[in-house]
């Protein structure tokens, strides 16, 4: 029963994974280039980040003492190479202390595989979806800022836009409009544009909304450089933007042009007005969301892309494995940049079918 150093047949089996775990850790982070070099008398050395404690699970945890000149986010951003060496899908990574030390969590599944259920709206924020970690992302609706949203069809888009469109329209402080090509998002805000009807109509009904902000603008009080969320948040949402802007150049360059006109003012001065632009597309191409139009968007969210060009356009900071996992990323995954959070792997929430959104703006109305 008891082993030579009086040990069950549990601790020593314990003990070995303690130790399977801390080699392939080391293996591992050598291989990533988790190192840090030091010359010594005998030559150059590397030394890895040291795993202090082991807590087997599940779920497996590490606690890890940094190298000094490592950030929790050096950690991170070599994840997705050591996991596969540890036997893992992916790995949590949580600061603990000032920085000098994290725990690493062994992940064996993908912790967003699963749908995420729409919880009830409280509260003064909305919710963009949950972390890895089971965290929720919320936002203020002043904070959101301009959005951008972006991802192949059947990625999760109008997913995300039921959700928050639906939690947007429980608040009294927000109107929502916008063109909508396809007709079916927007179908239930009276007011906005549906159906790519004749092009003039939607380039005067963007001009309106235009001359509505340049008179907020002057309504803004003398003592701020910004209207009060009270007066109203108008949230403008421009579904297919891409496919709107190629329809009206199609028809009349110079529809088209004024279009984009008043979508460029709408977002370079809307904000103070209290005008929110959601401007939504399969791709973020270069050429129709230009770099001045996605630097003013604050919140911005990329779906399933094929191309991971496509997801550098909305997320510069992104690390390159990050980006081509994206390309197989199942509906509703996102990666999302929002104010004052580094980039998130996120699952949008899930209210429901087509048919749960409409019932939700109605019953707000
Ligand atoms: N957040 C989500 N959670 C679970 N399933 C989702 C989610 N988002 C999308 N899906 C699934 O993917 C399908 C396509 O999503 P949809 O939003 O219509 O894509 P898109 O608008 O990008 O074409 C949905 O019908 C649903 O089955
Ligand atoms: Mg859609």
């Amino acid at each position: 029963m008891f082993g030579r150093r009086g040990l069950t047949a549990e601790e020593r089996a314990d003990a070995e994974e303690v130790q399977r775990l801390t080699h392939a850790w080391d293996r591992a982070c050598q291989g990533a280039g988790l190192v840090r070099e030091v010359s010594t008398v005998t030559g150059p050395t590397v030394l890895v980040p040291e795993i202090t404690f082991v807590h087997l699970g599940p779920p497996d945890r590490l606690t890890v003492r940094l190298q000094p000149g490592m950030v929790p986010a050096d950690v991170q951003a070599a994840a997705s190479r050591i996991a596969p060496h540890m036997g893992a899908y992916g790995l949590r990574v949580e600061p603990r202390g000032i920085g000098q030390w994290v725990i690493v969590t062994l992940l064996y599944s993908d912790p967003l595989a699963e749908t995420q259920p729409f919880p009830l709206v409280s509260g003064d924020t909305v919710l963009l979806g949950t972390d890895e970690s089971g965290q929720e992302v919320t936002q203020t609706p002043t904070d959101l800022g301009h959005i951008a949203v972006q991802g192949a069809t059947g990625s999760g888009k109008s997913a995300f836009l039921y959700a928050l469109l639906s939690q947007l329209a429980q608040r009294p402080e927000v109107e929502i409009t916008g063109v909508d090509p396809s007709g079916i998002l927007l179908r239930p805000f009276s007011g906005a544009m549906l159906g790519l009807g004749e092009p003039g109509v939607i380039a005067d009904y963007l001009s309106r909304l235009v001359a509505g902000m340049d008179k907020r603008i002057t309504s803004i009080p003398l003592d701020r450089d910004y209207l009060p969320d009270a007066d109203g948040l108008l949230f403008v949402v421009l579904e297919e933007y891409p496919g709107l802007l190629r329809y009206l150049d199609a028809a009349d360059p110079k529809i088209g042009k004024r279009v984009r006109g008043y979508v460029a003012r709408l977002l370079a001065e809307g904000r103070k007005a209290g005008i929110r632009v959601v401007l939504v597309a399969q791709r973020a191409e270069a050429s129709v969301i230009g770099s001045t139009e996605r630097g003013q968007c604050s919140t911005r969210i990329t779906f399933r892309v094929d191309n991971h060009d496509a997801v550098k356009l909305l997320h510069p900071d992104v690390d390159q494995d990050t980006a081509a996992a994206h390309a197989s990323a199942l509906p509703g995954i996102a990666l999302l940049s929002s104010p004052g959070r580094p980039l998130t792997r996120v699952r949008a929430p899930w209210i429901g079918g087509y048919g749960e959104y409409v019932q939700r703006i109605g019953s707000a109305a």
